[in-house]
């Protein structure tokens, strides 16, 4: 499919496969869902249906956590999704209320400037100078729609919210209900509405979620990926994926890059080389498996417009330096030791070794 929109949503990019799960799913749906759980789950983690129709893994990753994700759905309580940056939170987000209720735009992004409007709702000034309050003046916040349509509102970086600001959730999670003073009214969640909140294990404490609104979601912790194989497989198929939308060559599966890439990034963050024998510092940066697929996605632009459109070590030397090096001074030496007594010693990374030393110093 080609559209002149950089980045459909999920919706939009799945449509077939979501169309081909709605048609073979004969299970029960909860109220107002698109789709039945067990469909739900097969769209994320992927499967082949009777008709021969192949549903693409979404999420790499432990089925039982895609299962509880999906089931708190349907129950009263609300989801968040918890983990440390570039475990696909938003991905796996973006999608459940892709397949859940179709339409994954309900969305509020949370920052330490969120306002009240955003999770409630505000009001268009003209409209209401010239009429007073009145429906028409009410601007609805993307969870006061959701609640009214029966869908899904997603709230992105949950904890970065103001405390007070994150307390307008409790009465939408618990009552079902928002109520509007002004117009003497109150917006009832129709049935299918839910929410789905990413936060960061990081910024944990930066707004420590009050055990009241705590209580009122379930939270499932996204893993960062287990294995070397795992990650390899995740990067490859997202860089296939975010490759095909931007036209670039295709990295042969498995290329010797990615799994280097990955191999790096792992070492620096577990502290330790993948035979265990080796200490290696940690960087300041995340090196997170989101950062590998940008790196790769780079080196594969750069390869196409400035090499021979083969993935080569110096295509992604620059990036990998990039990412690791984030505090000039300290992250430069952890690297060039990490270069020098790691990387030079293994065998068959000569020429990697080469491309980082060129690049790092
Ligand atoms: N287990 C996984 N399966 C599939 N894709 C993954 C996985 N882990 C990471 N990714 C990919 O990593 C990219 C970044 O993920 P995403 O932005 O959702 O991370 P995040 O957890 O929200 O990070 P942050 O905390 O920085 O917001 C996405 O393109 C996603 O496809
Ligand atoms: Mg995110």
């Amino acid at each position: 499919m080609t559209t002149a929109v950089l980045r459909p949503h999920a919706e939009e990019a799945f449509a077939e496969e979501l169309a081909a799960l709605a048609a073979a799913d004969d299970r029960p749906r909860p109220a107002r869902w698109n789709l039945s759980p067990w469909a739900v789950a097969t769209y994320l983690l992927g499967g082949e249906l009777p008709d021969g129709t192949v549903i693409t893994p979404k999420y790499v990753g432990p089925r039982r956590i895609v299962e509880v994700a999906v089931t708190t759905l349907a129950t009263d309580r609300a989801l968040l999704l918890l983990g440390v940056p570039g475990t696909a939170k938003t991905w796996v987000s973006e999608h459940l209320a892709a397949a859940v209720a179709g339409d994954s735009t309900l969305l509020v992004q949370g920052t330490a400037g969120t306002a009240e409007e955003a999770i409630r709702y505000g009001w268009n000034y003209a409209q209401l100078l010239a009429h007073g309050p009145s429906r028409d003046a009410l601007v609805p916040s993307p969870v006061m729609r959701a609640m009214g349509e029966g869908r899904i509102a997603r709230i992105e970086e949950l904890t970065r919210i103001p405390a007070d600001v994150q307390d307008a959730l409790i009465t939408v999670l618990s009552e079902k209900t928002l109520p509007v003073p002004e117009l003497n009214e109150e917006i009832q969640a129709v049935r299918g509405f839910n929410v789905i909140a990413t936060a960061n294990d990081r910024d944990r404490g930066v707004n420590e979620l009050s055990s009241a609104l705590r209580r009122r979601f379930n939270t499932v912790v996204l893993p960062l990926p287990a294995g070397v194989e795992e990650e390899v497989d995740i990067v490859a198929r997202r860089v296939e994926q975010i490759g095909r939308s931007l036209d670039l060559p295709e990295a042969p599966r498995g290329a010797e890059e990615i799994r280097r890439v990955v191999t790096v990034f792992r070492e620096l963050r577990d502290g330790v080389t993948a035979d265990g024998r080796t200490k290696v510092k940690s960087p300041s940066g995340t090196l997170s498996t989101a950062e590998a697929i940008s790196v790769v996605t780079n080196g594969l632009a750069l390869a196409a417009h400035f090499g021979d459109g083969v993935l080569r070590p110096s295509d992604v030397a620059a990036g990998i330096l990039g990412a690791v090096v984030r505090d000039p001074a300290a992250d430069r030496v952890v690297f060039n030791e990490y270069l020098e007594t790691v990387v030079r010693e293994r065998d068959g990374w000569k020429d990697f070794y080469r491309a980082c030393r060129e690049v790092a110093h």
